[in-house]
């Protein structure tokens, strides 16, 4: 039976299992998936090891992303940009390749999910960590009018901006210095997790902007909570993306996209 797994450290709250196991039956294809935690100063070993075992494919999760990055001998363009890789695979040839698929989920749940165009639309990212340098490039795929990064640490979105400046038009920005309405407002900021919003001047929204956290959690995030009460049009939170970026791995290595909307209702249904 083909093998897979998911590396993180810790693992055991994974979902990933779950997910490609759902969607191995629906699209009958018979694998295993397993979540395993590699020792922080481990990670290459227990790659190479699940590799020579027969693993066919990878997902990497906190914290081995960027390990993930260096391991992989071909990355995609997006996975480059990115810094980052969340899905490792082997080509015909037998070589390591990394992709990420964070971003393009979240465009996807976006866009496919929720119907919502990025195309033209004045976008406000915020945060300026791994997680939003992994979204930007599909984002900017999308050809936005316009995206702002907004980040706590100034220098940090800066240094975002200039590194994507080349596929768009980006600038960065402090909170205090943000000039509003934007269309679309994505957090990218580690603030939900600790319960936390950032601190945002008045005017971010007009009565049709989006608002999208890549967090997730039972209960609405900080920062939905913020958009809702801002008289946000829609505040989405990132369960969808969870699941469409294990979708695109599945596509990735299996060359069959699942359908996603029955057990992103099914996770929703499971968190509440
Ligand atoms: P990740 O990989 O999840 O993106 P990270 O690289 O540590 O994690 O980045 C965390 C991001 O959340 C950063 O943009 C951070 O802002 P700083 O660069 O100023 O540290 C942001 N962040 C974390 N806690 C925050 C808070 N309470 N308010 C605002 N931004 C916060």
């Amino acid at each position: 039976m083909d093998r897979y797994a998911v590396f993180g450290n810790p693992i055991s709250h994974s979902k990933s299992p779950a997910i490609h196991t759902a969607f191995a039956q629906q699209t009958s294809q018979v694998l295993s998936y397993e979540a395993i935690c590699a020792p922080v100063d481990k990670f290459e070993e227990t790659v190479k090891a699940f590799l020579a075992d027969g693993g066919k494919g990878l997902n990497i999760t906190v914290p081995f992303k960027e390990e993930a990055w260096k391991l992989a001998v071909l990355r995609s363009e997006r996975a480059e940009l990115a810094g980052a890789v969340n899905t490792l695979y082997l080509n015909q040839e037998g070589l390591l390749c990394g992709e990420n698929t964070d971003g393009v989920g979240m465009v996807r749940d976006i866009q496919h999910n929720h119907g919502y165009s990025i195309k033209g639309k004045r976008v406000l990212i915020l945060g300026a960590g791994g997680a939003v340098r992994g979204v930007m490039k599909p984002v900017l795929e999308q050809q936005p009018k316009q995206v702002v990064i907004a980040n706590r640490t100034l220098a940090k979105a800066e240094t975002l901006a200039a590194l994507f400046a080349p596929f768009g038009h980006i600038t960065a920005s402090s909170f205090d210095a943000l000039e509003g309405p934007f269309d679309l407002i994505m957090n990218g900021t580690a603030a939900s997790l600790q319960g936390e919003m950032p601190a945002l001047p008045e005017g971010m929204l007009h009565s049709q902007s989006w608002c999208y956290d890549m967090m997730y959690s039972a209960a609405q995030t900080p920062f939905n909570q913020w958009a809702e009460a801002q008289g946000a049009c829609q505040q989405l939170d990132g369960l969808g993306m969870l699941v469409e970026q294990a979708a695109e791995s599945f596509y990735i290595w299996r060359g069959i996209r699942p359908d996603t909307s029955s057990l992103i209702q099914i996770i929703r249904n499971e968190l509440l």
